[in-house]
């Protein structure tokens, strides 16, 4: 009735109307305690692409300001995803004076970032990169500083420590507290990382978490997986990787020296940074420009 009455407001780019259209019709105002339902029906309604394309483009009437559709639809699917892991990198040795490598950071973006969903088919398959090169030449700084700057854009991030078979089971294990509660068993949250028997366990349920079909968007890093199990004589904690790279989703970020892995995916390798990157990082870390030292 309104609607035709005064279709010239919306011609104008004035009306517009919110309607959780399916989900809720069953619920009587005196149900209203059902929260977790309205909240859901809610959620999926305002997530749903056309729905958030008009909640922008009423914000930008009001506002006057134009705002990007596309980066903040996705921002908002990951802050509001079931799956929101808090951001944690407790134990990643980070370098307080990093010097950006632009170029190298582009091409991590360009691999592993979700695109922005331009309809209602979200973005599939699994996204792996990864960094190569000699030992010191940076991988895993780049790895933390791609992590950090893009914190936002990925549900959770694990950080695992792939120096060993060892290393990477307990890490694996210790994401298992990290997930929100009543997703994986309980026994896996509080699991004792001293049982090898509780480690598998919870390596198993963490693996089957990122695995649910729905839960694509998190990002694992696998740190220094420098050891070759295809050796004549492999070191007894060398792994093959792909043996621990959950699903067929996901995003995966490794750092390695081994150029065998560069097949996995996007593969960069990282060799000695150039002089003007060399001249940025000597002053960085001397605080002077290289010439006063002349
Ligand atoms: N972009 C950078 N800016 C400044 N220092 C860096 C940078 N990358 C690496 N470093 C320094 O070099 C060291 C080795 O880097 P790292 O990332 O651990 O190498 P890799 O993982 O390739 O063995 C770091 O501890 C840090 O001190
Ligand atoms: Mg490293």
């Amino acid at each position: 009735m309104f609607y035709r009455e005064y279709s010239d407001l919306d011609d104008e780019g004035r009306y517009y109307r919110f309607n959780v259209s399916r989900g809720l019709g069953q619920i009587a105002i005196e149900e209203a305690r059902r929260q977790d339902q309205v909240t859901a029906a809610t959620r999926l309604y305002i997530e749903a692409q056309g729905t958030f394309r008009q909640v922008k483009s009423c914000a930008k009437s009001l506002t006057g300001r134009n705002v990007n559709v596309c980066e903040d639809h996705v921002a908002m699917k990951i802050l509001n995803s079931k799956y929101k892991v808090s951001f944690d990198l407790k134990g990643v040795p980070i370098c307080q004076k990093f010097v950006p490598r632009p170029n190298d950071m582009d091409f991590i973006e360009k691999s592993l970032l979700p695109t922005p969903v331009t309809d209602d088919t979200d973005d599939i398959g699994r996204k792996v990169c990864i960094l190569h090169g000699l030992g010191g030449m940076g991988k895993t700084q780049l790895g933390v500083a791609f992590v950090r700057k893009h914190k936002e854009e990925f549900t959770a991030i694990f950080w695992l420590e792939g120096r060993s078979k060892d290393t990477l089971m307990r890490s694996l294990a210790g994401c298992a507290k990290r997930i929100p509660e009543g997703q994986i068993p309980s026994t896996s949250r509080t699991a004792d990382l001293s049982n090898e028997s509780a480690i598998e366990e919870a390596v198993r349920h963490v693996r089957a978490w990122l695995e649910r079909p729905d839960n694509t968007d998190w990002l694992l890093v696998f740190d220094n997986v420098d050891k070759d199990h295809l050796a004549e004589n492999p070191d007894e904690d060398a792994y093959d990787v792909l043996d621990y790279v959950p699903g067929d989703h996901g995003s995966v970020l490794i750092t390695t020296r081994l150029e065998t892995l560069q097949e996995l995916g996007d593969a960069l390798g990282l060799r000695k940074v150039d002089d003007e990157l060399s001249k940025a990082m000597f002053e960085k870390w001397y605080g002077k420009p290289l010439g006063e030292y002349a």
